[in-house]
């Protein structure tokens, strides 16, 4: 899925420096002919550079995603309900699975990606690092944090970069299911007895203002934004995606008979948007820089997975290694005779 070998580099003759690297400006011409770029075209370092960071940290971002969610796995209310979640949290693993390979097509190793996650070095989305402390957090979660997620990877599908835009087709579909299966959560637990209704409206207090951050810093604040924009790989800005998210949701929480947190929040009809208070940006760094509620406790439990499973790793290695050699060992005898 992430190679075409087939294809012939587009190497823009004539448009290329010293180094062989396309110039900025035949790189950008490509880019506004909504060319994509594939693995194997000549692409500016910095962009190389810039997608594997972003791609690496959206790939961290499934997989420590499914910590909060597997946390419930045992939990779930009903068999129902716990065969959807583990339909949902395997789906985050395989999101997780595309992307790093995606990254790798750009030249990344996957032993770098993950020993800089392990290490604290590598972001991963800050909503990871809140705990899920009822049933009801993963219905929230669904609704709200895979609904943000699809906002934010919409625009994704059409990504200058090919690998990364065809692997978010599949991605938003799934998230799509993810988002649908928290609503029916919510929608349950508010069609219940008022404790339910009541567990789903403090759960929906607690993440509502940690969604709003998903989207990231404002505009005039996102360090990567611009270059982003220009190449392609963006195409809607944090603050249009989080009105946009806002907007959709908020007639969703009046469907469900839920109060969105926010006294501030109302309808403009002069701007045809909801208006919303202010974010607290000083938690959004807070737990973007490591001093979450659950920083630690994620990285601590990767890299315990991470460890659980090294033998599989190697007795994977070791067996396709004696695979190969009893294929060459047969192949010399076939020869000999
Ligand atoms: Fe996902
Ligand atoms: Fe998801």
């Amino acid at each position: 899925m992430y190679t075409q070998s087939l294809d012939l580099p587009n190497t823009d003759a004539g448009n290329t420096d010293s180094a062989g690297l396309p110039t900025e400006a035949a790189f950008l011409a490509r880019i506004a002919r909504d060319e994509k770029i594939e693995p194997q075209d000549a692409m500016p370092e910095a962009y190389r550079k810039s997608l594997i960071r972003q791609i690496s940290q959206h790939a961290h971002s499934e997989v420590v995603g499914m910590l909060p969610e597997g946390n419930w796995i045992t939990r779930a209310p009903s068999l129902k309900r716990k065969e959807i979640l583990l339909a949902k949290v395997q789906d985050e693993g395989g999101h997780g699975l595309y992307l790093y390979s995606a990254a790798e097509t750009l030249g990344a190793s996957r032993d770098d990606m993950i020993d800089a996650l392990h290490s604290g070095k590598a972001k991963y989305s800050s909503i990871f690092n809140y705990p899920t402390d009822s049933w009801a957090d993963i219905g929230t979660i669904g609704w709200l944090v895979d609904g943000a997620a699809i906002m934010n990877q919409v625009p994704l599908c059409r990504c200058s970069y090919g690998p990364y835009a065809r692997a978010m087709i599949r991605v938003c579909k799934e998230e799509s299911f993810h988002q649908r299966q928290g609503f029916d959560i919510v929608r349950a637990l508010c069609e219940g007895t008022p404790a339910q209704k009541q567990l789903a409206q403090e759960s929906v207090n607690r993440w509502w203002w940690p969604t709003l951050m998903m989207f990231g810093p404002h505009d005039s604040d996102s360090e990567h934004s611009g270059q982003a924009n220009a190449w392609g790989i963006k195409r809607i800005s944090n603050d249009d995606l989080r009105q946009t998210f806002v907007d959709v949701t908020v007639p969703q929480a009046a469907f469900l008979g839920l109060t969105l947190p926010d006294p501030l929040l109302e309808w403009n009809a002069e701007r045809g948007h909801y208006d919303f208070g202010p974010l607290d940006w000083d938690e959004f760094w807070r737990v973007v820089r490591g001093d979450g509620p659950c920083n630690a406790e994620r990285l601590n439990d990767r890299v315990e997975a991470f460890e659980k499973g090294r033998w599989v790793r190697e007795a994977a290695v070791a067996h396709a290694a004696r695979h190969a050699a009893r294929a060459v060992s047969i192949a010399s005898e076939k020869i000999a005779a």
